[in-house]
């Protein structure tokens, strides 16, 4: 009777432990102006329902950045996110929105990426240019986002952050970042004191996800000082659509090539605790790690 009695003790606080305190973490990566795989990949990934609205309880849904440009959806895909940012909340979630390195060329005035559709969708140049102003309905939100967060023990990033800028810790990057963003919008991307908008930066950083495994020691120093398990990348694409594991999980690579300007590939990560397993429109599969520190996947 005993046993029975502890056998079930056990099998509920680990029910308890996966599904109430281990908070459910939705990632996806570079959206590139796609609105209709972004909106795919969030209702099979339980992010909203089928009218659009948020239906992930008290998910954790991050999103690492590069929004805008090359394709022609960057309105309605903003008005998805800030839609979405208010509608987590009511249900106990919460939405992570990331600074891309496209929408720091945008802060910069560096349009070479946006498409003609982009353009016209805003009605002409000047109406785009207002809404990405500081004081415009995008600038406003872009100026307020982070080039870093971290959520549970993983940090989420558009690029890369490197040890010379983990030695900030996140809050000291996302705290430059805030105190310069607005000079650095103002003199067209020549303020930039502590370099954080840079090739080398946060945003742009293609160490982790490019360079051959002796990258992994460069990783692990920067995970030490972040206090992080592992970072979560987009920014490189993965020619395969397929989200990636570098240095035995502590390099997770999940731009996929949502946009179809990049193959249109369907995915999200999901991180529940330590198990991490990429969503496909296809089905679920763990991603696993072996000793080699190569990628194995599992069908579930
Ligand atoms: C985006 O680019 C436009 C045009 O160069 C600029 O006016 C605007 O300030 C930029 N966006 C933000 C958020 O500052
Ligand atoms: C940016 O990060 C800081 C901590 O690093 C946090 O306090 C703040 O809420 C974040 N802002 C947004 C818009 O996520």
């Amino acid at each position: 009777m005993a046993t029975i009695r502890l056998f079930c003790l056990v099998v509920l606080s680990t029910f308890l432990w996966q599904h109430v305190i281990a908070q459910r973490i939705v990632a996806v990566g570079d959206l590139h102006g796609d609105l209709f795989r972004t909106m795919t990949i969030l209702k099979f990934s339980g992010i909203v329902d089928d009218e659009g609205h948020w239906a992930g309880g008290d998910t954790i849904f991050v999103q690492t950045g590069d929004i805008v440009d090359r394709g022609d959806d960057t309105i309605k895909l903003y008005q998805l996110i800030q839609q979405l940012q208010e509608e987590a909340l009511l249900q106990g979630g919460r939405v992570v929105s990331i600074l891309g390195n496209h929408e720091v060329m945008n802060l910069s005035g560096d349009w070479r990426y946006v498409s003609q559709g982009d353009i016209r969708s805003f009605g002409g140049v000047e109406e785009r240019k207002k809404s990405f102003a500081p004081e415009g309905w995008i600038g406003r939100d872009l100026m307020e986002k982070n080039l870093t967060a971290k959520v549970g023990t993983s940090v989420f990033v558009h690029g890369g952050i490197h040890p010379s800028f983990a030695q900030d810790g996140i809050d000291g990057i996302n705290l430059k970042t805030r105190q310069t963003i607005l000079d650095y919008v103002e003199s067209r991307g020549r303020f930039d004191p502590h370099k954080v908008f840079g090739g080398h930066g946060p945003s742009w950083y293609r160490g982790y996800a490019l360079e051959d495994d002796s990258i992994c020691s460069v990783l692990d120093s920067a995970l030490e000082l972040l206090g992080a398990d592992r970072m979560v990348m987009g920014h490189t694409v993965q020619r395969d659509g397929m989200i990636h594991t570098r240095c035995g999980g502590k390099a997770v690579l999940i731009d996929i090539g949502i946009s179809h300007v990049y193959g249109g590939h369907f995915g999200s990560l999901e991180i529940v605790d330590d198990e991490l397993t990429a969503i496909y429109r296809d089905g679920r599969r763990r991603l696993l790690v072996d000793r080699k520190a190569k990628l194995v996947h599992q069908e579930l």
